[in-house]
């Protein structure tokens, strides 16, 4: 098995690194060495390593700073995504590319289907839509796994944000009318080469997050309650607020729960335990 993998910095890219079999080849490579919005360098690289699978975990995931920076966010949400489904076709390889659950615009009160009417309601959500879309025109077996409220060891996220908040601070205010799935970026490292091993995975969007959904305000309680169990000190008062009390630059989805009944037909693939992967998290970082 031969695996290019871009965006090998970020959260996924890197646990994807940690749950890669040892017999596999792989490349990985991140935005200096792979920038995924040079088509040129996209289809070179491509050329010359001939990978059988390419499992792009790289993306513009500032989901307010793409309300003002939306060239850029189109670039490497939809162009690069674009370049690598093409340059996937032409060399034979399988390419997984990851998407989210703003494509949506929250007004569901059931979980989404893969199928469901898109109505994104920011520019991030937007330009991930339009990645998505751009994939499957012009390479139909590409495999999009949707995803959400993603967190890791790595990178930043909500966790480590609160586990830094809450050392400092007394009390934290934190949003409790909208809700979604937390995702342990390794689950869906684990869930990607899964798919990989299986081999025959039909293309299209594949649906997969956390199995227990909450709103911001319960996975912050979630996220303290675990730390201190990892004994961790801070003991900050975490208080409920509505979105409009917290403005952003960027809507989001009140409601953003993912069906993932579709993907869990192929064998093995599991639920994402997100509180489990929570526990181990405060476990390692404190
Ligand atoms: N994070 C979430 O809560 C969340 C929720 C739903 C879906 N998702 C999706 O899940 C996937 C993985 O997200 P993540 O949290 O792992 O993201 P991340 O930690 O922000 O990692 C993205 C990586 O992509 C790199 N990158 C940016 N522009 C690039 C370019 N032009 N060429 C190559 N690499 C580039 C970034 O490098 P620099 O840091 O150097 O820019 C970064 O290392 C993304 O598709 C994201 O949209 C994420």
């Amino acid at each position: 098995m031969r695996v290019l993998l871009t965006g090998a910095d970020g959260q996924l890219g890197r646990c994807f690194q940690d749950r890669v079999p040892k017999d596999w080849i792989i490349l990985q490579t991140d935005a200096k060495s792979l920038d995924i919005t040079d088509r040129v360098a996209v289809f070179d690289v491509i050329d010359s390593f001939k990978p059988n699978i390419i499992v792009n975990a790289a993306a513009y995931t500032a989901v307010d700073k793409a309300e003002s920076d939306s060239d850029i966010a189109t670039l490497v949400n939809v162009i690069g995504p674009q370049n690598l489904a093409e340059a996937a076709l032409i060399s034979n390889a399988k390419l997984i590319h990851v998407s989210t659950d703003y494509v949506f615009d929250g007004r569901a009160v059931t979980p989404y289907k893969e199928e469901d009417i898109t109505n994104p309601l920011g520019v991030y959500g937007l330009t991930k839509l339009n990645g998505e879309q751009s994939v499957l025109e012009v390479n139909h077996s590409a495999i999009i796994i949707r995803t959400a409220w993603v967190f890791s060891e790595y990178g930043n996220n909500f966790v480590k944000t609160m586990l830094r908040l809450g050392a400092d601070r007394q009390s934290l205010s934190i949003v409790a009318d909208q809700r979604g799935c937390p995702t342990y970026a390794g689950d869906i490292a684990r869930t990607i080469v899964q798919l990989i091993e299986y081999g025959d995975v039909k293309g299209g969007v594949y649906h997969y997050c956390g199995d227990k959904e909450v709103s911001w305000f319960e996975f912050a309680k979630a996220i303290f309650e675990q730390a201190r169990n990892a004994g961790y000190a801070g003991n900050p008062e975490v208080k409920e607020i509505t979105t409009d009390e917290y403005p952003t630059p960027a809507a989001r989805p009140t409601y953003s729960v993912l069906d993932c009944q579709k993907i869990r037909q192929y064998p093995n693939i599991s639920e994402s335990d997100w509180q489990a992967a929570l526990s181990n998290i405060c476990r390692k970082l404190i």
